[in-house]
């Protein structure tokens, strides 16, 4: 291992919206394109992850192959021998460790991590709002889903409790030192310095320490805070939990829906289009989108369609470009070719295998597993 390794989890399911991948996926595969030159990048599914709150284990294997298919459709180059793209649990090396750490993780700093304690809540609630939903509200229903929601949180899974740890596995078996992460998983990589400092400490140099949130930030530039708003409430964020799905564009949508949501895009009343998120959120959100769809600039978005007094004719160029990007895409998606595709995740994963098994025998023999060398 010879370049400097950036990391990062794919995380991607079926119900990806144009937030999602303008927001998400496109930076980061256009991250690791600049970054492959100098830095060896992997990318990995993590699929060990998947589960930790109940899904239906019938769609799994599908959603890991569309997994990579779409980071596929959308650029990440598979030809390039510096990115890797892997499936975690092909590379049996992340549970080993997961267990090795667990028995030197604190029950304690584990019931603190805040994904942790909001994602079981919601386990609960959920539980809750369905089984209100069953019946009338009255007070013998209510004592019901207040059962079911009992229930509920106290099957949420040990997989629940210990995915930082697994996490931490997943970073600290390949040494590495970037790993691009959100706000909301900045906890987890936190733990990952920790539990990766309190190692070396007891057992000497074992894993590389990944850099703190603040080097990361540096390292990757802190995310320009580009935000794709609801199209039917522009105020919010567009979000996949939005449930008349009329303010989200996904990427499965037929191209022509996805143009009626645009032409049905709440605007105002002041009858000129002008970038101006407060006074004006609905057009400002579609000349965003617009900018981002043309892969232009947003100045010279404004510059071209600034002025133009007529929404319907703005939206409509809007929604033209919007059927025209998905259809691209979801031609794009079709046509990733399935043995390409395979081929890299399996040299990707010998590759990865060697790494991984050489930092975990390392920690093996540092904790007494296997002898030492
Ligand atoms: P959702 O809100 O739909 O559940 P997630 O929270 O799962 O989305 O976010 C996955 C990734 O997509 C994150 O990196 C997040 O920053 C990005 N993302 C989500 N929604 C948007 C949006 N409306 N605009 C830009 N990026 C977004
Ligand atoms: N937990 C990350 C998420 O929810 C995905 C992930 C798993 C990950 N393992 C990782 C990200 C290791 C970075 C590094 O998005």
């Amino acid at each position: 291992m010879t370049k400097p390794v950036i990391l990062t989890g794919l995380r991607a399911n079926n119900d990806l919206h144009i937030g999602n991948y303008f927001g998400a996926m496109l930076p980061i595969i256009d991250m690791a394109k600049t970054r492959s030159a100098d830095y060896q990048v992997n990318m990995f599914i993590p699929d060990l992850h998947s589960f930790t709150t109940p899904i239906d284990h019938d769609q799994l294997q599908g959603q890991i192959m569309n997994n990579a298919k779409l980071y596929a459709a959308a650029g990440l180059p598979l030809d390039n021998n510096n990115i890797h793209l892997y499936r975690q649990s092909y590379v049996p090396a992340h549970s080993e460790l997961t267990w090795i750490l667990d028995c030197f993780t604190g029950f304690g700093e584990m019931s603190r991590m805040t994904q942790f304690k909001d994602k079981s809540a919601k386990l609960g609630e959920d539980a809750y709002a369905k089984s209100m939903s069953a019946g009338d509200s009255n007070l013998v229903t209510t004592i019901v889903a207040l059962e079911d929601s009992t229930k509920a949180s106290s099957r949420v899974s040990l997989g629940l409790f210990n995915y930082p740890v697994l996490m931490a596995a997943d970073i600290l078996l390949y040494d590495a030192r970037y790993v691009p992460v959100g706000d909301d998983q900045t906890q987890h990589l936190e733990f990952a310095r920790d539990i990766a400092g309190r190692m070396n400490n007891r057992f000497g140099e074992l894993f590389t320490v990944p850099e703190s949130v603040k080097r990361q930030h540096e390292f990757f530039g802190k995310d320009q805070g580009l935000r794709i708003m609801d199209l039917v409430n522009p105020t919010k964020k567009m979000s996949k939990s939005d449930e008349t799905g009329k303010g989200v564009i996904f990427l499965g949508d037929e191209p022509a829906t996805a143009a009626k949501k645009i032409m049905s895009a709440t605007t105002d009343d002041k009858a000129l289009v002008k970038y101006d998120r407060a006074a004006q959120p609905g057009i400002s959100n579609l000349l965003d989108i617009l900018a981002l769809l043309q892969a232009k600039p947003l100045r010279e978005v404004q510059a071209k369609f600034e002025g133009l007094e007529r929404y319907g004719d703005f939206k409509k160029i809007v929604a033209t470009e919007m059927s025209r990007f998905l259809e691209d895409f979801q031609t794009r998606l079709a046509q990733v070719d399935s043995t390409t595709l395979i081929t890299k995740l399996e040299t990707s994963e010998r590759t990865m295998n060697t790494q991984a098994n050489a930092t975990l025998l390392r920690t093996q023999q540092a904790v007494g597993l296997r002898p030492k060398a």
